[in-house]
């Protein structure tokens, strides 16, 4: 049987190697020679890809660690590694990978990723164009317009709002996906950002009878980051408490300083709703792609559950973390904190 093994596995046409964790190749089947020749340094980077910071072989056996495959580039191909199977009861512990070519799977991946950013990103200028309409119809004080036409353009602009703010995240999301999202290094004054934020969506507010307040602490130090996507952040967060705030609620934006000794460690930015709240059960899920939960939205339809995973990775992207605190017919809290980076 020993010895049928091996000759079986040179049969397969899948590249196959087993690896130690010190990058030691133990064993390559006949694909992968062919594949990939005798010198594979880059196996060990792709081993340790797999199960990220946490020390390679730990992480194949983390329960629901997710992340069992990895794409590999070697001479311009693009492979995918699979773990089949860890060995650890050897002086050195090993893992099985198979690798498959899936270039041309990808190529076409990215092209349509492209296409699809591209074409949602070209709705937005007509979709300006027509909110632009929309709102110079609006403030036309002098044009007496029936009540009912006023009615019926107001929920013309909010529809255009909404179908704004999906196209918004479908094109954040889309970046995020293709890996093209990165953070730019400008200096952020966050109480200039949030009053920007707020100021976008004060009329919003104020027609839906909700008052949207901010207070910030003094003194609030810059950060280093991308202005333009904490805004994103902050006016996905702002959207969320107005679609589940009942009339006469409140909205508040607020800064904290968070201090260790004389440093400023972290600004802490909440923004805290009356609204519906969410269920204990629900929390934990909040950040994940296209979750959403029973809560019925007190104006519009549905969004993408989208909004709150791109948040997280806004934030995440700038060193810090997104939090909930919400109980159920009160309201809820969401806090972002992040990191102060000092001069180095
Ligand atoms: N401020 C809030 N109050 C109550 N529920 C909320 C609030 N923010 C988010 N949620 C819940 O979390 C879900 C996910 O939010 P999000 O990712 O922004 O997606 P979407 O807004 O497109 O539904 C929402 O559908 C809603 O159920
Ligand atoms: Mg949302």
């Amino acid at each position: 049987m020993n010895t049928i093994a091996p000759a079986l596995l040179d049969k397969i046409p899948v590249a196959i190697a087993v690896v130690a964790d010190t990058g030691n190749i133990q064993y390559r089947n006949q694909a992968f020679t062919e594949a990939f020749g005798l010198d594979a340094k880059w196996l060990k980077d792709a081993a340790r890809a797999v199960a990220g910071e946490r020390g390679w072989l730990q992480g194949f056996f983390l329960a629901g660690s997710d992340q069992l495959t990895t794409d590999v580039e070697v001479n311009g191909r693009i492979y995918r590694a699979d773990k089949m199977m860890t060995v650890t009861d050897r002086t050195e512990p090993t893992v099985a990978l198979a690798f498959e070519d899936v270039t041309a799977q990808r190529q076409a991946e990215q092209a349509k990723s492209d296409f699809t950013a591209q074409i949602v990103h070209d709705l937005r200028g007509p979709l300006s164009g027509i909110q632009g309409t929309l709102e110079f119809v609006l403030s036309q004080e002098g044009t007496k317009l029936d009540s009912m036409y006023t009615d019926l353009l107001n929920e013309a602009q909010r529809e255009s709002e909404r179908m704004m703010n999906l196209i918004n995240e479908i094109l954040d999301f889309s970046k995020i996906q293709s890996g093209s999202f990165t953070v730019e290094k400008e200096e952020v004054r966050v109480p200039a950002l949030l009053k920007r934020a707020i100021r976008s969506l004060q009329s919003v507010a104020s027609r839906d009878e909700i008052v949207l307040v901010s207070a910030h602490g003094r003194d609030v130090p810059q950060i280093v980051g991308s202005v333009e996507k904490l805004t994103q952040a902050i006016i996905n967060l702002i959207s969320n408490s107005l679609k589940f705030t009942p009339k006469k609620g409140l909205i508040s934006v607020g800064t904290q300083i968070m201090r260790d000794g004389d440093a400023t460690d972290a600004i802490v930015i909440t923004v805290t709703d009356s609204g519906m709240g969410i269920k204990a059960g629900d929390i934990n899920k909040l950040f994940d792609k296209y979750k959403q939960t029973g809560n019925k939205s007190f104006r519009g339809g549905g969004g993408t559950g989208l909004g709150l995973y791109i948040v997280k990775q806004i934030v995440e992207a700038h060193g810090g973390e997104v939090t909930v605190a919400s109980v159920e017919g009160i309201g809820t809290s969401m806090v972002l904190k992040l990191p102060v980076r000092r001069a180095a």
